[in-house]
């Protein structure tokens, strides 16, 4: 059974370089983001999140809101194991894709093809699926002849399309999504949301970051309301989005 578990979780970004003396004196007067703390050693870190305990279950459709800087998309990282807690635990079971860092593990160098092959090898795509799996791409990105060129001679919405496309022909059990979808045009935003759809069915979990109160309607059954890096409320969609709005 897919499910992740997250156990008092807590996140802090150290900040190198920064003028901690003009940090400090400032600590109190910051209402955005996470939570500005100095350590003993004279070094400021970001608390982006604390004390996180959530647990999803197979089913779970969940959305995450909150206000910039609150940590929705650490949260997300942390879910998909890019990064790992500075304190608590995370129990993981079910394979993940996610719908962020879209170019995460690709060769700049390289051609989507080649990028593809690598990529199927590395998410376990049998052989024989092999070919398949990179027509499915092809398709859906419609980059045609691009797909030979190095992705580093990309426009951010060829490789939003690239990356989604790729993201998306993996059937994940567990499906990780932040707004990632910005960079797209019109065309490619209407086809990920039909895409997104169709993955929603098949995938066991999934966790949606959005700004848009519609999206998250449209997508999530339960939500999570994440404000100053800590958990305010985790349940239905219509009671979070409720108090999130008031
Ligand atoms: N790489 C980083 N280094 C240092 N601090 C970071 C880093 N990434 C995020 N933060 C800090 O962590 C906190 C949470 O950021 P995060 O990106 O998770 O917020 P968010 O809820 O996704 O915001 P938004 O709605 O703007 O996308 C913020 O205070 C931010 O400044
Ligand atoms: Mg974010």
């Amino acid at each position: 059974m897919a499910h992740i578990i997250l156990d008092n979780v807590s996140l802090n970004y150290p900040i190198f370089h920064s003028d901690s003396k003009s940090l400090r004196s400032r600590l109190l007067t910051i209402g955005t983001g996470g939570v500005l703390k100095p350590s003993e050693k004279g070094v400021i870190y970001v608390e982006a999140l604390r004390g996180i305990s959530l647990k999803i279950q197979e089913g779970d459709r969940v959305g995450l809101i909150g206000p910039n800087g609150a940590g929705k998309s650490t949260l997300l990282k942390l879910l998909s194991g890019v990064y790992e807690p500075t304190i608590g635990t995370i129990n993981r079971q079910g394979n993940v894709s996610t719908l962020f860092d879209l170019s995460l593990g690709m060769d700049q160098e390289a051609t989507a093809m080649e990028n593809m092959r690598v990529i199927a090898a590395l998410r376990n795509v049998p052989t024989d699926k092999e070919q398949e799996f990179i027509q499915e791409v092809a398709e859906f990105t419609e980059l045609e002849g691009f797909l030979e060129l190095p992705i580093r001679t990309y426009s951010p919405g060829m490789l939003a399309r690239l990356g989604f496309g790729i993201a998306t022909s993996i059937n994940p059990e567990v499906l990780l999504i932040d707004e990632v979808l910005g960079a797209g045009d019109q065309y490619f935003m209407d086809k990920a949301i039909k895409r997104i759809e169709g993955l929603m069915d098949s995938s066991k979990i999934v966790v949606l970051a959005s700004h848009s109160n519609d999206m998250i309607k449209r997508f999530c059954n339960k939500a999570v309301y994440v404000k100053r890096g800590q958990i305010v409320t985790y349940d239905e969609v219509e009671k979070v989005l409720a108090q999130y709005t008031r």
